[in-house]
């Protein structure tokens, strides 16, 4: 049998290896904790699963969803995006809903590129964006992001030539996996940039609802020209305990989402009409839940932080997003160090640098856990220090 040189190329996905490990070590008898993926376990908002429960009784809704999304949870997207953002989105044609924005995020290489193409990516990044390169057999170009920078790429930096031949720009504030939040002037600087070089960028941002202290993240599309260059990712995922849902969605530039809808049109039919009622009502609804989240992230990250600082690692305490960036001991890489606390204490941490290079010297601890479980798990990689 042959295979594709993509799937060559493809590595297996960060999380799914990672599963593996979970199921191999629980095997073995030992009480694991996972502090990697980010999947909230708080349970999604009661007044959101009633309307899936009320929606998923209509008959009318088990017939294919209209492809590019109800009208109706189009508007509602606007509408958030109007009350939060105060950035007005044609619901027609500046909004395309997405089965979870991962989805997105790959199938947006095969709309602005072909292969051999060169994509400007974030390193450390989200691994979908390298891995969706390969798939379209684009060229990802790293855009090293680093304690120096505050972990904002330096966009004078790239090469002429490469700005030059880059079709795409990936960015995600605030970040995974550093936590940073965009500098002050950066996103003007990367409309500047796009329209200096012909670059569409992708802003992701699943995590503009998660932040702390008072921090208000936001979105791409409200600086000025955003909307001439680019497109944002969202989802419900993060923000109302919804990752099992698959719901999230792109906004902005309408011919960005034009050539995306195509794409995904031919491939996949749409999510499933309850489940976009059932997002209508999250976008649409109390709000409450999500102040509260916030207020339990919190309280998580300062757990971490203090914990981790007492140990003797410095960690910074991050603005937003479900994570801690956490630099590994002296003496230890990135994977000896998850390694080491996978064996002695049976805690589960994604490697820095299986997010991108620059990521070697890191690990990312997840607060998607219940607060004891949180602290057993911290213990544990106290006592085997
Ligand atoms: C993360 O933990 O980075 C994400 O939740 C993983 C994912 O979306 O697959």
């Amino acid at each position: 049998m042959q295979f594709s040189k993509r799937i060559s190329e493809l590595p297996p996905y960060l999380f799914a290896e990672i599963d593996k490990k979970i199921a191999a070590k629980k095997a073995q008898g030992n009480d694991v904790i996972s502090l990697g993926i980010g999947d909230p376990v708080e349970p999604t908002p009661k007044h959101i699963v009633d309307k899936l429960c009320e929606e998923a009784r209509n008959p009318a809704n088990h017939q294919y969803p209209s492809y590019y999304g109800m009208p109706a949870f189009r508007k509602s997207i606007a509408d958030f995006y109007k009350k939060r953002f105060n950035v007005e989105l044609d619901p027609d044609t500046e909004v395309l809903p997405l089965i979870g924005s991962k989805e997105g995020l790959a199938h947006i290489y095969l709309a602005l590129c072909d292969e051999g193409d060169t994509a400007l990516v974030p390193d450390p990044g989200y691994p979908v964006y390298v891995n969706g390169a390969i798939i379209a057999g684009v060229k990802p170009h790293f855009m090293p992001m680093t304690s120096e920078n505050e972990f904002n790429p330096d966009l004078d930096s790239i090469d002429a030539d490469v700005a030059k031949k880059a079709k795409m720009m990936w960015l995600c504030y605030p970040n995974n996996p550093t936590s940073a939040i965009a500098k002050d002037g950066f996103f003007e600087n990367a409309v500047e940039f796009a329209k200096a070089n012909d670059v569409a960028i992708c802003h992701d941002n699943p995590y503009s609802e998660i932040t702390f202290d008072g921090y208000k993240a936001h979105s791409f599309l409200e600086t000025q020209g955003a909307k001439d260059v680019g497109i944002e990712f969202n989802s419900l995922s993060k923000t109302y305990n919804m990752t099992g849902w698959r719901i999230g969605y792109a906004v902005g530039n309408a011919k960005i989402l034009e050539a995306l809808g195509r794409v995904k049109t031919n491939v996949d039919s749409g999510i499933f009409n309850a489940i976009q009622f059932a997002g209508i009502e999250a976008l649409n609804g109390p709000q409450d839940s999500v102040q509260e989240m916030v207020n339990i992230y919190q309280e998580r990250r300062d757990i971490v932080v203090d914990t981790l600082n007492d140990i003797g690692l410095k960690v910074e305490r991050p603005k937003a997003t479900v994570f801690v960036w956490v630099p590994v001991p002296d003496g230890y890489t990135s994977e000896g160090f998850a390694e080491h606390i996978l064996e002695k204490a049976s805690v589960v941490v994604p490697p820095g640098n299986a997010y991108g290079p620059s990521g070697e010297g890191f690990i990312r601890i997840s607060l998607t856990i219940k607060d004891d479980r949180l602290k057993e798990a911290l213990s544990r990689i106290h006592d085997c220090l």
